[in-house]
């Protein structure tokens, strides 16, 4: 396992579409496995593919609730109520903003292992989800921020 560079705003890879997985491959593998350490070492609760600069529809989220996710092919099939909360990304350190999300969501998507899985979603997990299902589209939470993005402090710069 490696952590690989994320990518950060203004990297044009973070705004293309990102294209499905056809099939599980040892470097597909290797490359879900370098997600999540490079999330973890990040301190992320979620990473797609192309923060690390793949232009693939993988995400990994473990938001701290007892699971991790990884979600292949992801796609919300539902998508219920409303919450509106801060929102950071590790593509843009030190930045966070206020977004609108669902409160609830069900996310169909495969596991590694090419399964078909649902996740359902609420608060902070539905959040992540959103967040993470955008960046396969090239979307920003910025640009769904309600007031613009501010800074906040960074943990290791108190
Ligand atoms: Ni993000």
């Amino acid at each position: 396992m490696a952590i690989r560079k994320i990518r950060e705003d203004g990297d044009e890879i973070l705004r293309k579409v990102c294209k499905p997985i056809e099939k599980m491959t040892p470097r597909l593998r290797t490359l879900i496995d370098d997600m999540y350490e490079t999330m973890y070492a990040a301190n992320g609760v979620g990473l797609a593919a192309p923060q690390v600069g793949i232009l693939k529809r993988i995400v990994v989220i473990d938001v701290c609730d007892g699971d991790s996710y990884t979600l292949i092919n992801p796609v919300i099939v539902e998508a219920d109520g409303e919450q509106i909360g801060e929102e950071g990304c590790l593509s843009l350190p030190g930045l966070a903003a206020t977004v609108k999300r669902p409160n609830h969501v069900i996310c169909k998507a495969f596991d590694e292992e090419m399964n078909e899985i649902t996740v359902e979603g609420e608060g902070l997990l539905a959040r992540a989800i959103c967040h993470e299902l955008d960046h396969l589209e090239g979307i920003l939470y910025k640009d769904k921020a309600e007031d613009g993005v501010y800074r906040i402090d960074l943990p290791n710069e108190e």
